[in-house]
């Protein structure tokens, strides 16, 4: 988008700030020994998912995967399907390499781009199975609401890029990005939700717990779930 003052590309708002996290020498080699294996760059050409994995099979895309563990562990239980991971922090890439290297795990493609590129550009509609975005920055101060992942237009990207019968998976545990979260699926009439918790970490939804999560619950955070299933396209 350009201004109408001057020529110059106008930045969009950011779901993340690029943190400069030292990368440790273990998740260096990774980056430059396992990229090749799990990496895909970002490009603006559509990916062909039957043909970028070993085996062609439903593919489940895990947003802002942090460190990865609870990505690998997925990918680990679920052989039969397909994972890719997007997540912008190089040393959680790092980290999340060298854990699926070291668990051996074929069905998975990591991406180390702005989730909303990566979507628009490169993944095709109709083509996921689900997708996870599991503790989302939160963005507290109200002046950063804007900041925050989950708003109309990137719910309206990922049904699209679901196929009929997908899901989509969120869980927070900050009760006032909970109550934004209501507000934008009560708005919406592209998804129906299938179930809605609010808990204390008691694990009732088919995810494991992640790093983000277990810091909310160390601070006494209740944990919001949402799963949604998307509404065929035509509707
Ligand atoms: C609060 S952390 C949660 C990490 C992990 N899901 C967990 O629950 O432990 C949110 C993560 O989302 C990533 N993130 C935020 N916006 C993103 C975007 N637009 N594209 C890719 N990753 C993003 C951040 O870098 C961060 O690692």
């Amino acid at each position: 988008m350009r201004s109408a003052t001057d020529d110059r590309p106008r930045r969009s708002i950011r779901s993340f700030v690029r943190r400069t996290g030292r990368l440790t020498p273990s998740q260096e080699r990774a980056l430059a020994e396992l990229w090749p294996v799990y990496g895909v760059d970002f490009s603006a050409a559509l990916l062909a998912f039957p043909t970028l994995f070993a085996a062609d099979a439903p593919v489940v895309l895990e947003i802002g995967f942090g460190n990865g563990d609870t990505l690998v562990q997925q990918a680990a239980e679920y052989p039969a399907m397909n994972f890719v991971g997007i997540e912008v922090h190089e040393p959680g890439v790092g980290h999340c390499l060298l854990r699926a290297h070291d668990a051996g795990i074929a069905n998975l493609k990591l991406i180390m781009h702005d989730a909303i590129e990566v979507l628009s550009e490169q993944v095709p509609e109709d083509s996921l199975q689900r997708v996870n975005i599991y503790f989302p920055d939160p963005w507290p101060k109200k002046r950063h609401h804007k900041r925050r992942l989950i708003q109309a237009p990137f719910l309206e990207m990922i049904h699209s890029r679901l196929a009929p019968g997908g899901t989509l998976h969120i869980a927070t545990d900050w009760a006032n990005y909970a109550e934004h979260i209501d507000a934008v699926l009560a708005d919406s009439s592209l998804f129906t939700c299938a179930e809605r918790r609010e808990h204390g970490g008691d694990r009732p939804l088919d995810r494991p717990r992640t790093k983000f999560e277990r810091r909310g619950l160390r601070k006494g955070h209740r944990i919001f779930d949402w799963r949604l299933l998307a509404t065929a396209h035509n509707d």
